[in-house]
């Protein structure tokens, strides 16, 4: 299938991103890896898409005919606001920006389960309850999906906003058993996302199918045609005890180890 001409995945030498070259490859006509110039050098992959998304005028330079982005670059964990303003903030509204000025059609974006990390553990929630971020990093991935919704109502462009849960290859602790999503359900809803017609903006989790998962996006996932198929269960008994002890934030509140960086002056 090449529904999509032009595909650019962003991040493309980070963790997952380099899970995706191989299974986007076939969903379009064209696959530009882009990431900052040193991690696309130490990945060993070409630099002729480098881009530091920070840098507004290369990222119009990168969006040029691009159909679909897979958006996957950036800052990946919490810490000091500045860099986060640089890669996560900035970055995403030259990609919004860039992409205005392209004619780029979708955007799937790495949101994150950070946006509601303030949440109690157990606590069942939907895209549609309110945002409750746990770090400057959950509050750039808000300003991300603001962005997206803006982008949408006011110029057309598509967006999946995906608010990723724990992406290892195989669960590594007590909350993981709630918030892991495999390798390949992760390949499987980003696929979705971007082959899924008229996806107009939408908000999914990605998470396994955990039963003890504290996320339900069911319309969201329907709308993407997505199910997954993969469950952190089997490894319980190996992880149940890997937890801080119950009175740490870490431990009540469905962001985690996030809840014990910062403040950071
Ligand atoms: P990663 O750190 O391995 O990859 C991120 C890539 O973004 C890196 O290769 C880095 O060089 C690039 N990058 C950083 N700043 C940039 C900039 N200014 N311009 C262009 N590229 C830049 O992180 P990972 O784990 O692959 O995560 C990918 C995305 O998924 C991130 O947006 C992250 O926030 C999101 N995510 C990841 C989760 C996980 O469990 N790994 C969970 C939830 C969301």
């Amino acid at each position: 299938m090449n529904a999509t001409p032009t595909l650019l995945l962003t991040g493309a030498a980070g963790l997952l991103g380099r899970t995706l070259h191989d299974p986007l490859r076939p969903l379009c006509a064209q696959l530009i890896l882009s990431d900052l110039p040193a991690a696309l050098q130490s990945a060993g992959l070409p630099s002729t898409a480098a881009c530091d998304l920070s840098d507004a005028a290369a990222t119009d330079t990168l969006l040029q005919g691009v159909d679909t982005v897979v958006h996957f670059g950036g800052i990946a964990m919490e810490g000091p606001f500045e860099p986060i303003l640089q890669a996560n903030i900035r970055g995403m509204f030259n990609l919004y920006e860039a992409a205005r000025r392209a004619g780029t059609r979708r955007i799937v974006f790495a949101s994150s389960n950070h946006i509601t990390g303030c949440y109690p553990q157990g606590q069942r929630i939907t895209p549609d309850d309110p945002v409750r971020p746990d770090s400057n990093y959950g509050v750039s991935k808000l300003f991300g999906e603001g962005l997206a919704r803006m982008y949408f109502d006011r110029y057309g462009i598509e967006s999946v906003c995906l608010r990723l849960g724990t992406c290892t290859l195989t669960p590594p602790d007590r909350r993981s058993l709630a918030t892991w999503i495999s390798p390949g359900d992760l390949v499987r809803l980003v696929c979705a996302a971007v082959t899924a017609p008229d996806v107009g903006f939408l908000i999914a989790y990605g998470v396994s199918a955990n039963p003890q998962r504290w996320w339900e996006c069911d319309a969201a996932w329907a709308k993407l045609g997505f199910a997954p198929q993969d469950s952190a269960e089997p490894w319980a008994s190996e992880i149940e005890g890997i937890c801080p002890a119950p009175e740490d934030p870490c431990a009540r509140l469905q962001g985690g180890s996030f809840l014990g960086l910062g403040p950071f002056d």
